[in-house]
């Protein structure tokens, strides 16, 4: 049976990671609106993630015998300024994941939850991918700028995510 303590930070990971499904969506119909269709498919893959990673710890507190509890999930913001803005604050928000899931992470460890331990490990794994890969697009852009053809390059490019 699954502590009452790690069980609440269970379900509260469980709805930040489903804001994140709802924030990527929200971003990949910003990035589509302004043309760019390869970031508005990353995102869009990025919001399927965020609900898979969602679904891992609802598994995760029901196998343990815990109880669900699911929150109202945050209505995300609907402007993001440019493509690098967008970029920026993905990297924000991801940092922020990374800290909860730390955090958790910490408090499995004081409880002896080695269970709980031994499944965050792949989510403290996931969030140094998570915070690279957003870091390494955020280089190009900051490299290619929005104003020539390279952001268009780099948006066919984004575009490929999943289809090789
Ligand atoms: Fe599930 Fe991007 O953190």
């Amino acid at each position: 049976m699954i502590h009452k303590s790690i069980q609440d930070v269970l379900n509260t990971q469980i709805n930040l990671e489903q804001y994140s499904a709802q924030l990527y969506l929200a971003m990949s119909a910003h990035c589509e609106t302004k043309s760019f269709r390869g970031f508005a498919h990353w995102l869009r893959m990025q919001a399927q993630e965020e609900t898979a990673h969602a679904m891992k710890l609802v598994a995760f507190v029901l196998d343990r015998g815990g109880r669900l509890e699911l929150k109202s999930i945050d209505a995300p913001p609907t402007e993001f300024g440019s493509i690098t803005q967008v970029f920026e604050k993905i990297l924000e928000h991801e940092q922020r994941i990374t800290t909860s899931i730390n955090a958790l992470f910490e408090r499995s460890r004081q409880e002896k939850d080695y269970a709980s331990e031994i499944t965050l490990q792949w989510y403290v794994t996931e969030q140094v991918e998570e915070e690279a890969n957003v870091g390494q697009i955020l280089d190009q852009l900051r490299a290619v700028g929005e104003k020539g053809g390279g952001i268009w390059y780099l948006d066919s490019k984004m575009g490929k995510r999943g289809k090789s």
